[in-house]
């Protein structure tokens, strides 16, 4: 008889925490969202999606999730403002109750939930129906109580996570959104020729890109000596790359047990900056190419006080030489950077929980799925 032990060694398949095995799977499991709705030159989303007429009856959209999912949403409200150009709220699931949401029957909530049963975003579901709006939901578990309650589902189809802190579910859930924007852009007329055919081709790379990004991550181990002995890390980013600063600084909370918060970069001035002195370790994300000349004043501004800066970007002179060290994203276009920003992200908190001795998989206080208000 095989011991529970000996079992989950071989389902970690070589890897010493499922983890790392689930951020090595997020190649594939981004390449499953693009087999499954690539059709030739186009794409086609099936029954997951809402018809022409449905999209155009929706007037208002709100987004409400938990944790990572709640960031996965959180990248979704660019795109949605950007190419359907209509207003997104978006609300902390456990918070939506009490902030007099105006939700009508002619709402779309969106909601991201990888386990499909955390009840903070089952309950904002059930508000939001009990107001006659429709629900959208992207969940990773095929029947779960949130894709059984949702009018529409997509799945993310990154298979099994087992590590408490999400990594390819956050990468698929982000997948499947934008497809499910491109869909909802294109049925009202808002997607032309060109813009479709250059995000399909960046979305259709992101698996080699993921692949690329992986390739030098064992370096991560070094640059993670960095980090272990502080006691605060600040993630600051502009426009979406906020967002993935907040995704990654969650990772880092999560498991390393530093604590880490993410700032806009542009509000840094207006308080947070008291907290920096020399040797604080900063990390900026820059993906957006008409914002990285500004982070890259903002890292200036930082350096000038001590701090030490990491920054993940796209090649740029500018933003190299202000920062102590750079990881470099693959080029691509502005939209999807945030599918690829967050790999560094991920793999440098792991092993930052790894060099503290850590249990990675299963870090204290947190669960996987969280069935309690
Ligand atoms: C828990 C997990 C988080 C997760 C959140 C939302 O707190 O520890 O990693 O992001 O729930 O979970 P869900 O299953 O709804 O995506």
């Amino acid at each position: 008889k095989l011991l529970d032990t000996d079992v989950e060694k071989a389902s970690k398949e070589g890897f010493d925490h499922f983890m790392l095995k689930e951020i090595f799977e997020q190649s594939e499991s981004t390449q499953n969202v693009l087999n499954r709705f690539i059709k030739g030159d186009s794409f086609d989303l099936g029954e997951s999606t809402f018809s022409a007429q449905e999209f155009k009856n929706f007037d208002s959209v709100y987004l409400s999730s938990c944790g990572t999912a709640f960031h996965a949403a959180q990248v979704a409200k660019y795109l949605i403002e950007d190419l359907i150009q209509i207003p997104v709220r978006d609300e902390i699931a456990s918070e939506l109750a009490y902030s007099n949401p105006f939700i009508t029957e002619k709402t779309l909530l969106i909601v991201v939930s990888q386990s499909g049963e955390t009840a903070d975003t089952l309950n904002a579901m059930r508000l939001a129906k009990s107001k006659g709006a429709t629900i959208f939901a992207v969940t990773n578990v095929v029947g779960s109580t949130i894709a059984r309650e949702a009018d529409r589902v997509l799945y993310c189809q990154a298979g099994p996570e087992i590590s408490v802190a999400s990594t390819k579910a956050y990468t698929s859930q982000l997948m499947n959104l934008y497809f499910f924007i491109l869909d909802w852009a294109k049925k009202l007329g808002k997607l032309d020729n060109s813009l479709e055919t250059q995000l399909l081709s960046d979305l259709k790379q992101i698996p080699n890109h993921i692949e690329s990004l992986l390739d030098t991550v064992t370096g991560y181990r070094e640059l993670a000596e960095n980090f272990i002995h502080c006691e605060s890390v600040y993630f600051i980013g502009r426009a979406v790359d906020y967002i993935s600063a907040k995704e990654g600084s969650l990772k880092l909370k999560e498991i390393s047990y530093i604590h880490s918060e993410a700032l806009p970069a542009g509000e840094l001035k207006h308080g947070t900056i008291a907290l920096i002195e020399p040797g604080t370790q900063v990390i900026a994300l820059a993906t957006q190419r008409p914002l990285i000349e500004k982070i890259a004043s903002n890292i200036v501004e930082l350096s000038s006080r001590g701090a030490e800066i990491l920054s993940v970007g796209f090649e740029h002179k500018g933003l190299k030489e202000s920062s102590d060290r750079f990881i470099a994203i693959p080029e691509t276009s502005d939209y999807v950077a945030p599918i690829l920003s967050i790999i560094p992200l991920q793999t440098l908190a792991y092993y930052v929980a790894v060099l503290k001795g850590n249990d990675v998989d299963k870090p204290r206080n947190l669960a996987k799925s969280v069935t309690v208000e």
